[in-house]
């Protein structure tokens, strides 16, 4: 019985003992993957300072979703805190205490927001640069002009963190990272944005976000490792049995400005973030609709 009794133990350990080894070595890799560094020549952007200019900085740091992560007055938040995941906190963006405007020097700004990488070459943790890599140079000196024309605003916050089980998923599941730097492609030529107009080419530039829920093909459907409760977003394509046709396009910009849909019912921002997209002026919001008019019709779910 005793030797059983040892045996069984010892198995024990031993199981424990590798199981123990392998979270280790989960999180050191993970932790290289954070550490790396990524040498890129600095880039910069021409940055306006017109009063229209900064404005518009405004609206696009809103319909991009900044203003959503990093707080109203970009004094950064506690975004999102998930043991699944970790400590999605978006840091303070002023130039007060506790943000980090003060020390950010232009190129600083492009490398984070078009890289997601830190002044020090090492990569931002959930930042969605994935996204704002696209954005024209344009663009990008407007959002960072607006940025650093906000008061500075004093806001302590601890550094953004991913947890155990984060680090076992980006480890197990090759096509899950939460570290956006590595899903861009850093070395390669970046593509040409199009010239902002009524054109479906516009309205595509302008709806990269809406693809991250909706889908690549913008079918709808359930979102792939999204909780059970959230809702299916819609079909968005001309697809026969897709709400599409049934939107005017006032409805469609009431949809997107105040979350009514044209059963006049409201849309919970937490799942559909018109709070963000409010910021589209009327000529954006129909750029977006003509790139929904000439998609190809989808069936819905099928991503
Ligand atoms: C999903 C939420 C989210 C969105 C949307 C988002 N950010 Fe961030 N951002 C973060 C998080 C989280 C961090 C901190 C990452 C870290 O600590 O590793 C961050 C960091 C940054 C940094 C670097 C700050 C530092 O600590 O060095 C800048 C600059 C920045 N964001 C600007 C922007 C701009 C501009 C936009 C819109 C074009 C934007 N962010 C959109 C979450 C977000
Ligand atoms: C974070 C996820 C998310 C993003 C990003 C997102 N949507 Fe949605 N969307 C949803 C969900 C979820 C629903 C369904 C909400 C509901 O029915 O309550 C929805 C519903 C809709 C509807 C249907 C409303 C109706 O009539 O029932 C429209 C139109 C729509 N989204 C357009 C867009 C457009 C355009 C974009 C990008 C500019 C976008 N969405 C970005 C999640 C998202």
């Amino acid at each position: 019985m005793r030797v059983f009794l040892q045996r069984a133990l010892l198995t024990a350990m031993g199981i424990f003992g590798l199981l123990a080894l392998a979270l280790a070595g989960i999180y050191f890799s993970t932790r290289a993957r954070q550490t790396k560094i990524y040498n890129l020549p600095a880039e910069s952007v021409a940055l306006p300072t017109d009063a229209a200019s900064l404005e518009a900085g405004r609206r696009i740091f809103g319909y991009r979703g900044c203003l959503a992560c990093h707080g109203d007055h970009l004094e950064g938040k506690v975004y999102l805190s998930n043991p699944a995941l970790g400590e999605v906190i978006a840091s303070n963006l002023t130039r007060g205490a506790g943000g980090i405007g003060a020390a950010y020097r232009d190129e600083d700004w492009v490398r984070a927001i078009r890289r997601g990488l830190r002044p020090d070459g090492t990569p931002l943790l959930f930042m969605p640069a994935t996204e704002f890599y696209f954005l024209s140079d344009g663009d990008l000196g407007k959002i960072i002009a607006f940025i650093k024309s906000v008061p500075p605003l004093i806001n302590y916050l601890p550094p953004s963190t991913i947890s155990l089980t984060g680090r076992v998923v980006m480890t197990l599941v090759k096509e899950i990272t939460f570290i956006p730097a590595e899903m861009i492609p850093q070395n390669a030529p970046r593509p040409s944005a199009p010239a902002a107009g009524i054109t479906p080419q516009y309205g595509e530039y302008l709806s990269l976000s809406c693809k991250v829920c909706h889908g690549p093909t913008l079918s709808g459907g359930r979102i792939p490792a999204f909780p059970d409760d959230y809702p299916w977003p819609a079909n968005l394509t001309t697809s026969e049995e897709r709400p599409l046709p049934y939107w005017t396009f006032d409805g469609f910009k009431k949809i997107l400005r105040a979350g009514v849909t044209c059963h006049s019912r409201q849309i919970d921002p937490q799942y559909m973030p018109w709070t963000s997209y409010q910021y589209f002026s009327d000529d954006e919001i129909a750029a977006v609709w003509a790139y929904l008019q000439a998609a190809p019709p989808v069936p819905f779910g099928s991503r």
